[in-house]
C-alpha cells in the first residue's frame, strides 16, 4: 500500500468518529485533504464545520460546506486532523504545514481530537521531525538565540508568511525527552505564538494507517 493510500484508508477509518449533528472540526495537510474529499458522504450528520487554515477553508468551500466561525459555534465536538510525529501517549509534533495555531485552538476547543496519521510518522521519541515555532517577526531571531540554547538548530522557512501573518522556525536536532516541559519552555519565550508541539493537549484517539490495515489507539 502506498503513502497516499494510507492516508486514505486512516481518514476513512476517522468518519465514524463524527456524531449526528456534529460541530466538526477539521486540520490541514494531505492526509486531512482524502478525510475532506470524503465529507460529502457524512454531510447530514454536520451540524456545522470549522477549519483551521485557509487552504482547508478553500477546499471544504470547493465541496460545497459554509465554513463557520469558531467564535459563533462554541465548542468542538470532535477535531480531526493529521500529524508530523506521534509518540506513544499520543503527543504529537504539527506544523509541517504551517497551520499549527489555528489546529492548536482547535485542538483545545475540541471535545476530541482524532489524528489520523500513517505508520511513518509513529516514533518513539519525538524531534527527528523538524519542530515548528510560529513567531511574531520581530521576534524571529531572539526566538532563534533561545531555541540554540535549548540545543536547537533553529532554520527560519523562508518565504513562508502564516496565515496569522507570522514566520516560523523549524527547529532541527531536538531530541524531545519530556513534550511537557519541553511545551511549556518554548511557549514561555516571548515573541512565540505557538510551538508546534501538542503534549499538554495530546490526541484522544490516534488512527494509524499500515500495512496491514488500521490501529486505533485511545477513545
Ligand atoms: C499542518 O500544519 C500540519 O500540522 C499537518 O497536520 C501535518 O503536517 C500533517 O500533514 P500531512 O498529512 O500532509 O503529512
Amino acid at each position: 500500500m502506498d503513502q497516499k493510500d494510507k492516508k486514505l484508508i486512516a481518514a476513512k477509518a476517522s468518519l465514524e468518529f463524527i456524531p449526528d449533528g456534529a460541530i466538526l472540526g477539521v486540520g490541514t495537510g494531505s492526509t486531512v485533504n482524502e478525510l475532506i474529499d470524503l465529507l460529502p458522504s457524512v454531510r447530514d450528520k454536520i451540524e456545522a464545520v470549522v477549519s483551521s487554515s485557509a487552504a482547508t477553508t478553500a477546499r471544504l468551500q470547493g465541496l460545497g460546506f459554509e465554513v463557520s466561525m469558531l467564535n459563533s459555534v462554541g465548542d468542538v465536538d470532535v477535531y480531526i486532523d493529521g500529524a508530523d510525529e506521534a509518540n506513544k501517549h499520543l503527543q504529537l509534533i504539527k506544523g509541517g504545514g504551517g497551520a499549527l495555531t489555528r489546529e492548536k485552538i482547535l485542538a483545545g476547543a475540541s471535545r476530541k481530537f482524532v489524528c489520523i496519521i500513517d505508520d511513518s510518522k509513529q516514533v518513539g521519541m519525538l524531534g527527528a521531525f523538524p519542530l515548528p515555532i510560529e513567531v511574531i517577526p520581530m521576534a524571529q531571531s531572539f526566538v532563534a538565540r533561545k531555541m540554540v540554547k535549548m540545543r536547537g538548530q533553529p532554520i527560519w522557512r523562508e518565504n513562508f508568511v502564516t496565515d496569522n501573518g507570522n514566520h516560523i522556525l523549524d527547529i532541527h536536532n531536538l531530541q524531545i525527552s519530556n513534550p511537557l516541559e519541553m511545551e511549556t519552555r518554548i511557549n514561555q519565550i516571548p515573541g512565540v505564538v505557538t510551538v508546534g508541539l501538542f503534549a499538554h493537549r495530546p490526541a484522544d484517539v490516534l488512527i494509524v494507517a499500515s500495512d496491514t490495515g488500521i490501529r486505533t489507539i485511545g477513545n
